[in-house]
């Protein structure tokens, strides 16, 4: 089977513009899939397997990990519930969001169940924790590396939603510090959406990742929704499903239509 780069669209041949009846020149409609796939190749664009069995249920009201409901604050699920609804909107107007909190809280899970959204709906993403972020700009700077960071950081500014993970994992040096800073300056400018999830509370990650990048993502997310509690990973649960099961092991959604909402 041909990979996504052979396909050859059969409406334009490739060119992405088709001839209309008064002999114009138009927009194929392959285009717009065509330009930002350019956009992000080379990009983390996917949910990692562990949570790509996140979904809203049908009806909407709940957040369902393999069919299975996942419980969170109610205020919480509200929240992500909405802008997952309102995601076309919510990107236009370049706005985010933070989770804030402890380990094992479920902010990781409600951050790609909203990238999980955005993808769906037809946007474009990168998912990059922190950590990983940080180490893909610094490798551009290898004298064998084969992208430069003019490269990356046009990607990394160009897409729909920069999904950052575990912000301010790790202490980093002034220059990565400063990377990071002119992504989210130049995504400030031109109101392009971040969503960030951290440990931190936000004078810890003004230490971290400094004052300006910080003041920033404060006003492209907004307040920090807080998700403290105990880690979920250490609570045994054996009717939690396995996270890699296939979908025909799954527990069909469908069973969810009459249980009652989060909310
Ligand atoms: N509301 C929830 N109910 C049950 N399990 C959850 C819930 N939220 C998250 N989990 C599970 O807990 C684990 C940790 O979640 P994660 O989102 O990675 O936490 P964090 O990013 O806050 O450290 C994962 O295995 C996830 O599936
Ligand atoms: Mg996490």
């Amino acid at each position: 089977m041909a990979g996504r780069d052979d396909y050859v669209c059969p409406h334009c041949g490739g060119s992405t513009w088709v001839i209309d009846d008064a002999g114009d020149a138009q927009p194929c409609v392959c285009r717009g899939g065509r330009i930002r796939r350019a956009q992000t190749r080379g990009l983390v664009t996917t949910i990692p397997r562990r949570f790509s069995g996140l979904t809203v249920s049908p009806d909407g009201r709940q957040i369902t990990d393999h069919g299975r409901p996942l419980a969170f604050a109610p205020e919480i699920a509200r929240a992500v519930l909405k802008y997952c609804r309102t995601i076309d909107e919510q990107l236009e107007r370049g706005r985010g969001l933070w989770f804030e909190g402890d380990t094992g809280t479920g902010k990781t899970t409600l951050a790609m169940l909203v990238s999980k959204s955005a993808l769906q709906a037809g946007h474009s993403v990168a998912i990059y924790s922190m950590p990983r972020l940080l180490a893909t700009i610094r490798n551009t700077f290898d004298a064998d590396s084969d992208s430069s960071y003019a490269e990356l950081f046009k990607q990394l500014t160009a897409v729909d939603l920069l999904h950052l993970d575990d912000v301010g994992a790790e202490q980093q040096t002034e220059w990565v510090l400063e990377q990071l800073y002119s992504i989210v300056n130049e995504r400030y400018e031109d109101g392009r959406a971040v969503m960030i999830t951290t440990n931190l509370g936000i004078a810890d990650l003004k230490k971290q990742i400094g004052e300006r990048t910080v003041s920033r993502l404060m006003e492209m997310c907004g307040d920090a929704l807080p998700l403290y509690g105990s880690d979920r990973r250490v609570e045994f649960d054996p009717a939690k499903p396995d996270p890699f099961s296939s979908p025909q092991d799954e527990p069909t959604a469908r069973k969810l239509d009459h249980e009652p909402a989060t909310d």
